[in-house]
């Protein structure tokens, strides 16, 4: 059975290095964040008005972070869905497995990074809203 969403999802604080050159964040693999990353990619250029994610993944754990600009994550665990407004560069959303995520409202330059537990694999995915909320009632 999923664990229900808190009614806030948790939003991870990240160490800022600043000095006065500016600031700097470092996210070490089984260190900062709970698994080793095996994937590092980001999303930028989006269009006003497009909805991105949009599935859920079987096995995979993901944090986000929204390193420039701002944007709408919604988090669904079959039971609850929440939005989180990614605004800050010095948090990440954790995404667990076997959660619907959706991302829109994209201002212009916002560029979300996703640190990622596994490779890319197609059949992780669940592209299809009905057949994840089967998946879940059957765990
Ligand atoms: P997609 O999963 O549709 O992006 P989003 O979840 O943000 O809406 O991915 C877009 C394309 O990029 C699709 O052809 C799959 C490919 N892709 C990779 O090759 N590797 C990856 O790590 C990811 C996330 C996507």
């Amino acid at each position: 059975m999923t664990e229900p969403l808190t009614t806030s999802p948790a939003l991870v604080p990240l160490t800022v290095r600043g000095d006065d050159r500016g600031s700097l964040i470092a996210i070490e693999g089984g260190r900062d964040i709970p698994f080793e990353i095996a994937r590092v990619y980001y999303i930028f250029d989006t269009a006003p008005g497009v909805v991105r994610g949009l599935h859920a993944h079987y096995t995979l754990d993901q944090w986000l972070v929204c390193v420039n600009g701002h944007c709408i994550v919604t988090l669904d665990d079959g039971h609850i869905r929440r939005d989180v407004l990614m605004s800050q560069a010095n948090v990440a959303l954790p995404v667990g497995r076997m959660i619907w995520h959706e991302m829109r409202d994209f201002a212009p330059g916002t560029v979300l990074m996703v640190l990622a537990s596994e490779h890319y694999r197609e059949a992780d995915y669940i592209r299809d809203y009905n057949a994840f909320l089967s998946a879940i009632r059957t765990r």
